[in-house]
């Protein structure tokens, strides 16, 4: 069972979570926070879930996870500060401290992929999908949902990339709430960063990320572009070389080694 307290103690955020849902079941955690009309406002607002029924990951995939095993949770932005018509920047602060979490507590080693997951060894330990609403033509909220696989050892069905979990990958169930706090706090921290020094991020993540210079293709609904991986933008897009030397930018897609 998740120990609120234990959590808690070890929080160091100042806004995120500090306003924190916790809900045994819940439809989508991204949804809670995002439907119109709620009543979740605050700024930092952690909506978490022991059991999320119907979880969607990028381009209307379904995210399974299992009952209490794992962290499922979103975060709410509302302050005009975060508030991007672009969230490649924040999927690449909150990739990090992903990363960063996993590296410091259990010495795993991090890849990051363009344009937001987190794998060891070639598997997908965590998913991010960053969603907004809009008032008129503004952005009001902006929601980051993340799953991350903790104690899971089992997963069912088809994965266009095959999933791993903490416990997997280090032979030992995990405490949620240690890796929990620790996420949030390097969250927080690196949106800080994110909004002073955006090239930190950039370069802390294309250091993380392997596949640049190597050749990949990149799906986007049925066109499939081929092209060498040269490099992200200072907005976060990647840039892929293509046959003819020519630049194309990215903005969405599913990348795969050739
Ligand atoms: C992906 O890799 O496709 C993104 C997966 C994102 C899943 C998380 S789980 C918490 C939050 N709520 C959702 O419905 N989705 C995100």
């Amino acid at each position: 069972m998740f120990s609120f307290e234990s959590f808690d103690i070890k929080l160091d955020t100042e806004f995120i979570g500090r306003n924190f849902v916790f809900t045994e079941e819940a439809d989508s955690t991204n949804e809670m926070l995002l439907e119109r009309g709620n009543k979740y406002t605050i700024n930092g607002t952690v909506f978490y879930t022991e059991k999320q029924l119907k979880g969607r990951g990028r381009k209307n995939r379904p995210w399974y996870s299992a009952k209490e095993l794992n962290l499922t949770f979103s975060i709410l932005l509302t302050n005009k500060k975060y508030i991007t018509e672009n969230p490649v920047l924040l999927n690449f602060a909150a990739s990090l401290a992903i990363g960063n979490a996993l590296e410091n507590l259990y010495q795993l080693k991090v890849e990051l992929k363009w344009p937001n997951d987190v794998l060891i060894n070639g598997k997908k330990i965590c998913g991010i999908l960053t969603e907004s609403t809009s008032e008129g033509n503004k952005i009001d909220r902006l929601v980051i949902g993340l799953g991350i696989n903790v104690n899971q050892t089992m997963f069912q069905g088809s994965y266009s990339i095959p999933p791993t979990s903490v416990r997997l990958e280090i032979n030992e169930n995990v405490e949620r709430e240690k890796l929990f706090a620790e996420v949030l706090n390097n969250i927080e921290e690196l949106l800080r960063v994110m909004i002073e020094s955006p090239e930190i991020i950039l370069k802390d993540w294309k250091q993380r990320c392997n596949m640049i210079g190597d050749k990949i293709s990149i799906t986007e609904g049925e066109e499939v572009k081929y092209g060498i991986f040269e490099d992200v933008d200072e907005n976060g897009f990647l840039l892929l070389r293509d046959n003819n030397d020519r630049i194309n930018k990215i903005h969405y897609g599913d990348v795969s080694l050739r």
